[in-house]
Formats: structure tokens, sequence, C-alpha cells
């Protein structure tokens, strides 16, 4: 029951195991979440699913990482493959290039460009035309008498310009689109991308023309979007255009600035909260970094989960303008409800960060900053007070919001210790907010104040839900799941421990014993299994581990075989990654072996692999007997020759038993 990898794109193993080698995972899963040392682990805060306690592990010594609530992780190049969204040569190729790994890249063809999946050619066409608007920017006549003009003008560094990559799209109809096509870029990239629009009469538009142009880059880097500002101060015409959502852009998950943050983000342990473009590259001007926008729009749990990869702590900073305050408060008790830690910072009246960062040096504008944070509860409770001074409906409304936002506070702690001052700060007895507070959070478990479920993530895993339907992999894990709810399933748990044996220790030698002409042949662990297995005439029901098996028998031979290397390297993405995750459980199932048989895996590899053997044995045995009951329930044959069988497979079943030490109530 083998399953087909021939018409994947295959990476050479050598390359896999050299990148492997340079890979180191703490390295590579740091440039994305922050660890923390525990015992010879790291742990943090998972990327693939919004958490607040941390349950991602990385083991340095496996080469490993694994999320223990959502179960994402495998190896390096499977954390890049998740976490870029990139297939599996591509994480290869993508680590390769970091690690300086030599890889063979043959210049495209606009044949196989063509062939290329569609993420990956837009993110192509995006660097073509972002490369294309700074060339705009820096050599064309109308780049520097109009756009470096306005960029200067509003004050822009050259070397800030250059770091945000900003350019400039020429006033004219179709410049870029021509541009595109004349170098083989698909038209329906240009419209998916949203660089160019389709006319009525079928002819391309670029929809930045006559604007500057602000890129925004992924988390990790990548061009997902375009946005582009007017220069001029018509009312009419919109002052900023974005790319349209798109398979590569969604808006929700994105913030501005975040890939030029992040090293201080983790670094200040702090991430300041702005609503611009403008914003962010005036701060970075000014010295301050670890600064992201949200762009105009409120903040999504999407952004929050992408900003809390990296801290805890984070600033909001507020123009002065009472309204705007009060609108982006409500959002503010989301990032409350993550457990993060919030302080907002007013501007004086009429600055936005970029205004008010620019009249000043960048120690002036650091010190403003370090001193005018204030906690957020302390700031929505003295705003609101303010407000409700004298009007006593305006007050019973200021408390239930004040204790609707402790009320999300998921750290018990901190809810008492503003419960605490929120009593004083109001005048309002501590026993009456503690009671509105738990009151508000047993509404929120029972699910009247509910949340929206979290739809989204869903949502976004499954965007190319069509695509995945033929796509070979989803094939094999529908038919896991099937596998795993038919009754099989118990003998697939068991295969699952032979499985891991072959693939932690199928090159060590378990016992010595006559075989192949010799008295003593050294029988290594997976050849002990598999050779168990053909006696009985048994095979792997479990399709990736049916595939490790016949690798195994296929490579084990080979010079220098390692198993684990072996499997960990496999070109075959999917090989690769259930190795993963059966070498990620040892230590699970050691010490419950242990517990029961006194057993050490290292230690007493023939003990626990002919244990392990006998366990499958008697799974396989026992699935056998309910089938054969099912048999004598409507018998198809002679009941004489079934009761035959059947009391066969009870004595082997007894003998396994015993075998194993347990005792059987027949
Ligand atoms: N925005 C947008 N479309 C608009 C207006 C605003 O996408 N029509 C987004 C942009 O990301 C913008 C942010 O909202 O940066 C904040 O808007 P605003 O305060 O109006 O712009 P500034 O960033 O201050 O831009 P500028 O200083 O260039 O006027
Ligand atoms: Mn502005």
């Amino acid at each position: 029951m083998g399953f087909e990898t021939s018409n994947r794109a295959m990476t050479d193993q050598t390359t896999i195991e050299r990148v492997l080698d340079a890979a180191n995972i703490v390295d590579v899963v740091s440039q994305f979440v922050t660890l923390r040392k525990r015992g010879v682990n790291f742990v943090g805060l998972c990327p693939f699913h919004n958490e607040k306690t941390p349950s991602f592990y990385v083991s340095p010594s496996k080469g490993i990482c694994k999320c223990f609530s959502c179960g994402k992780g495998g190896n390096a190049i499977h954390f890049i493959m998740e976490h870029e969204q990139l297939s599996f040569p591509q994480a290869v190729e993508w680590l390769a290039v970091k690690y300086g790994i030599p890889f063979s890249r043959r210049e495209m063809t606009p044949e196989e460009k063509m062939h290329q999946d569609e993420r990956e050619s837009m993110f192509i066409l995006n660097e073509f035309a972002r490369d294309w608007f700074r060339k705009m920017l820096y050599d064309s006549d109308a780049g520097k008498a109009i756009g470096q003009a306005y960029f200067r003008k509003r004050g822009f560094r050259d070397d800030i310009i250059g770091k945000f990559q900003l350019g400039y799209s020429p006033d004219n109809a179709d410049a870029l689109a021509r541009e595109a096509l004349s170098k083989g870029y698909r038209r329906d990239y240009l419209i998916s991308t949203g660089l160019c629009y389709e006319r009525d009469d079928k002819s391309l538009r670029d929809r930045f023309r006559g604007r500057v142009i602000f890129p925004v880059h992924s988390v990790s880097g990548k061009i997902v979007a375009f946005g582009g500002r007017i220069m001029s101060s018509e009312a009419k015409v919109a002052k900023y255009v974005n790319s349209p959502e798109s398979v590569i852009y969604r808006k929700s998950n994105e913030l501005y600035g975040l890939y030029f943050a992040r090293q201080e983000i983790v670094r200040q342990d702090r991430c300041f909260l702005v609503e611009g473009y403008a914003d962010v590259i005036s701060m970075h001007q000014a010295g301050v970094p670890n600064v992201v926008a949200s762009s105009g729009t409120s903040l999504t749990s999407g952004q929050i989960r992408l900003i809390h990869r990296f801290t805890n702590n984070i600033t909001v900073l507020y123009d002065g303008d009472k309204a705007g305050i009060k609108a982006s408060i409500r959002g503010i008790d989301m990032l409350l409800e993550e457990g993060m830690n919030i302080k907002v910072l007013l501007l004086p009246d009429g600055e936005d960060p970029d205004s008010f960062s620019r009249g000043r040096s960048a120690t002036e504008f650091q010190e403003y900053l370090e001193s005018h944070q204030e906690d957020f509860i302390r700031f929505k409770v003295r705003l609101l007070m303010d407000e409700a001074a004298g009007d006593p409906i305006k007050r019973s409304t200021l408390i239930k919001d004040i204790t609707a936002s402790i009320s999300v506070i998921p750290d018990q702690v901190v809810r008492a210790v503003y419960i605490r001052e929120c009593s004083q700060l109001m005048q309002i007895d501590e026993r009456m907010l503690i009671s509105e507070v738990n009151t508000l959070q047993r509404g929120r478990s029972t699910g009247t104040a509910a949340k929206p479920a979290p739809a989204n993530d869903t949502e976004t895993e499954d965007e190319t839900g069509e695509e995945k339907m033929n796509d070979p992999v989803e094939e094999l894990r529908k038919t896991i799941r099937t596998l795993l709810r038919s009754d099989k399933a118990g003998v697939i748990d068991k295969e699952k421990l032979l499985a891991r044996m072959i693939v932690r220790y199928g090159e060590r030698v378990c016992c010595y014993t006559p075989y192949n002409g010799q008295d003593e042949y050294p029988m290594k662990v997976g050849e002990y299994i598999m050779g168990c297995m053909k006696n009985d005439g048994l095979s792997f029901c479990h399709p990736v581990y049916n595939r490790i098996a016949s690798l195994y028998d296929e490579h084990f031979q080979d010079d220098g075989f390692v198993s684990e290397r072996f499997f960990l390297s496999n070109p075959d993405s999917v090989v690769s990654l259930t190795a993963a995750s059966l070498i990620e459980e040892r230590y699970q199932l050691s010490s419950f072996y242990k517990d029961i048989r006194g057993l050490k895996d290292e230690d007493n590899l023939f003990g626990i692999t002919s244990h392990i053997v006998a366990d499958y044995q008697l799974a396989v045995v026992n699935y056998n007997i309910r089938q054969m009951e099912n048999r004598l329930k409507n018998p198809d044959g002679d009941i004489t020759v079934i009761m035959k069988e059947y009391q066969a497979l009870l004595e082997s079943r007894n003998s396994l038993a015993h075998k194993l030490g347990d005792r059987i109530v027949t």
C-alpha cells in the first residue's frame, strides 16, 4: 500500500542533510519566536495558533520542535514550510540560501514561471514591482522631481527611504503593466496581486499610478502588498490606495513595519503601535524602531497574535483627538484578553507620531515616550471619569465598561490588582467590583458573552482548500483519519510504536542470532521487526509507516545508514514529518515502559523491541478475534471450521498475553 511521491518535486537527500546539519533549530525558530531555555529544551509561544502560555518546544539535541497544544512542528524544514507557507523543496532552498549551503537554481524559463504555484509567483511579481518602483523613484525624472521631492518635504531621510524600500509609480496609465508583461510576468498575476486592474475594454491600468509607494512586508520579509499615497491634497481622490486582499495578503493578518521591527521588539520587550505608514517610518527615523502600524483599521486578533509572538508588552500611541481614542479603546480589550500588558500614550492635541517626532531630537522623543506611557486601565478610568463627572448614569456605564475590561484579563492576580486600584480610583467598594467582574466572567464561560469562535484561523489555513483536495498529502491525511476512526485503530496504535523503533533505532543491533548462515548474526532493530512481521505475513496498515518500513528495507544496508538521520532528511516531507513526530514521543514512551517493565530503550533494545512486537501481534490477534466474532454471529461457511480458527486465535492471544506478562480473563 505505497503512495505516490514521484510526481512531487524532489530535492536530493544530501542537500537536505547538509541543510539540516547547518540549520540549528533554535536559531531557525528564534527568528520568528522568542524562546526561553527550559532544561535542555527551549520554549516559546506557538506561532501556529493563538496561545497565551507557551507550549511550543524546541529540542536542540534532536533538531526538532513541536507544539504540544496544536501538534505542529517537525525539523527546521518543516517549521519553515509551515511558517512561510512553502513547499518542501522551497523550504529546503530557503534554509540553504540562509545558511550558505550550495544549491543549484537555474534561471527559470517563462514556461517554468507559469507552473510555479500562484503564491510564489505573486511574491516574485511583487518583488519585481518593488524594484521597479524604486528604480522609478531613483532614476526617472518624474521620480526625482516629484517622488523624491515629496519624501524630502516630509523629512524622510535617504537611508530610511532605502530601508523601507519606498518607491514611486509614475503617473502613466500602464507603465508597470507593460514593463512586467515584457519581462514575462503573467497578466493574471498582475491582476491577482492588485498591481493592476482590468478595465471594461480589457486593458490594464496601474493601480498605484501617480503615487509614492510603501511596500508592505510580511513578518518574514516577503512583499504581500503595497500602499500608495497621492502627493497632492485633492480632496476627491483617496489619500491612500492599498493592494486588495488576495491569497498572499490578508489585511487583518499583517502589521506594517513588523518585519523591520521584530528584532528590536524582542530586544526591548516592547512594541509601539501606531496608525499609519508615515508614523512607523518617522519613529524609526527618531530612533524608535520597535514600532508597527495597524494601517488605519482597528486591531484584529491575527495582528495581536503576531505581536504576541515577540513580546507581552505593547504601547498604543494616540493622537490627541478624543473621538479617535474612544473608538479604538474598544479594540484594546482584545489585547487584554490575550494577556498582554498594555500601556497607552496620548500625544498632544493635533499631533500624530509622525508630526510629533519630527520636531524633536531622538533623545527628546524617546524620553517623552518613556515618561508619558500610562497603564491602559488607569488611562481608561481617568478618561471616562472626566466624562462621567456629576452624571450618575454615565458613571454606572463607566463602571460596567471598566469591569468588562478587567474581566477579560486571563491572569487572576493581575485582575485582583486592577480591581483594587480601580476601586480606589473610582471610589467604589472593592467587593462590588469583584462581584461585577465575577458575573461577567461567568457569563463569558457559559457563552452568553462569548467571543466569536476562532473561525478565522481555520479559514486562513484552508484558504487554498480547493487545491488541497487534489493534493496527495491531503488525500493521505484523509486516508489516515479514516483508518484511525476504524476498528483498526488499536492495531495502528501499536504500529506507531514499531515505526518509532525503526526510525529511532533502526540501525542498532538488538541481538545476535543464527541467521543468514551465520551463527551469530548481528540483527538490527528494524530488521528484527520487519522479520517478525514477514513471518506472520503482516504489513503496516498505516500508509506512512508502511512507506517508512519499505524505505528501511531498501536502505538499511547502505553505508553509514543512521535511521534517524535518514528519515528526518527524507525528501518526502510526509515521511520526514512523521519521523520527527515519532522521535518526539520518545520520552513519554520510555517512562511508560520503564514503569511497567523496568526497561530503558537504549539499555535493553532487544527487550523493548520484542515486547513491542508482541504487543503489536496481540493487537492484530485481538482485531482478528473481533472479526471472527462477527462472523460467528452471521456464519458465512462451516461453523465448525470458523470455530476452530476462532479457538486458534484465542490460544495465540493467551500465549501472547502470557509472553507480555498480562493476565487474560476469558
Ligand atoms: N489609510 C488607508 N487609506 C486611507 C487613509 C488611511 O489605508 N484612505 C491607512 C494608511 O495605512 C495610513 C493610516 O491608515 O497610513 C493612517 O491614516 P492617516 O492618519 O490618514 O494617514 P497618515 O499615516 O497620517 O498618512 P499621512 O501622514 O501620509 O497623511
Ligand atoms: Mn500623518
